[in-house]
Formats: C-alpha cells, structure tokens, sequence
C-alpha cells in the first residue's frame, strides 16, 4: 500500500508522513524533496527560474515515478499536487493508494506559515498577516474540492503523536 497525504502548506504533511511511516516501517518520501533532489534546485530557485507550469508538469511526473514503484511506502505530496491536472484522478483509481487529507485550521496554518513565507513562492510576496490569512482563506476554498476526495479525512491541528494515532487506527 501507498499512504499518500495531501493538504495545504503548513499542514504537516512532512512531519505527520515521517513519523507515520517509521511507525509502519514503510519508506518515506517527501515528494518537494525529492523534486529538489533531482533537480539540484530549491522549490523557490524552480519557480524563479523555470516558473509555475514547468513545476507542475515535473511535480506530475516526479509523483508517476514514485507510483510505478513497487514498494511500501508513505508519500508527502506538495500542497498543490493534487489540485492540477488529472492527479488526484488518478490517485483515486488505483485501489493500493490511500489518500488522506490532512486538515488544518485557517488561524494555525497562517502562524505556521507567516515565519517561512520567504522560502514558499506562493506566498513570499504578502505583506502582512493578515494578507496571508485572507490568500490562504481563498486558496483553501479553491483547493478543498481536490482535498475533499481524499479518502481519508484526518484533522491536524496540535499534537503530531495523535494524528499518526488517528490515521493508524483508521487504515488498518
Ligand atoms: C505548493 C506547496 C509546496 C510546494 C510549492 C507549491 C502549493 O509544498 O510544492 O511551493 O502549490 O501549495 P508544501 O505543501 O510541502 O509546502
């Protein structure tokens, strides 16, 4: 099986993911990391450099790789990946896929968010935090019809041990 969490910026994907797949012994991938990896690159240098469509396709393909392998394993999607093009389509179709959605509150994602703003093109141009609140408030609107279709929904807003707990006694 692939455990795949989707969810905002912020949400916890990474965190949740490591400590989810060291509970299960399954491997982990953080899918910005091994976007960086292969590219020698940050997220922030791709969209500089070689902007927002050229992500989105390599991002696509990144995660295809991933799924054509026949392994075990936990996957941190980026925020967006499930939101373009036929991904979260195609997450759905295979039945060894189980996609859970991690959901997070408006007010914790802008104080998780507002100190790393730099390093997250999407957001680095805001200004205030309360900008930062507002464009995370549309943004979610916009992208909770893909989150939506995760197959499970788990909240993730304070203690990390308790989600990992959450999604365990829900899959298994
Ligand atoms: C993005 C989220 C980021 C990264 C890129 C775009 C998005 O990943 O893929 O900056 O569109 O929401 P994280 O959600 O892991 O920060």
């Amino acid at each position: 099986m692939k455990i795949i969490l989707l969810g905002y910026m912020g949400s916890g994907k990474s965190s949740v993911g490591k400590r989810l797949a060291n509970k299960l012994k399954y491997s982990f991938i953080d899918l910005d990391s091994q976007i960086e990896n292969k590219t020698e690159m940050s997220i922030a240098e791709i969209f500089q450099v070689k902007g927002e469509i050229w992500f989105r396709n390599y991002e696509k393909q990144a995660l295809d790789e991933l799924l054509e392998r026949d392994e075990a394993m936990v996957i941190s999607l980026g925020g967006g990946t499930p939101c373009y093009g036929t991904v979260m389509e195609e997450l759905l179709l295979h039945p060894n896929n189980m996609t859970v959605y991690l959901k997070t509150d408006l007010d914790i994602l802008t104080d998780r968010l507002w100190p790393e703003m730099e390093s997250r093109p999407l957001i680095s141009h805001l200004q205030t935090k309360e900008s930062l609140k507002d464009f995370i408030r549309k943004h979610l609107f916009e992208r909770f019809p893909y989150y939506s279709q995760a197959k499970l929904t788990v909240e993730n807003n304070a203690d990390m041990a308790s989600t990992v707990e959450k999604i365990v006694s829900r899959l298994f």
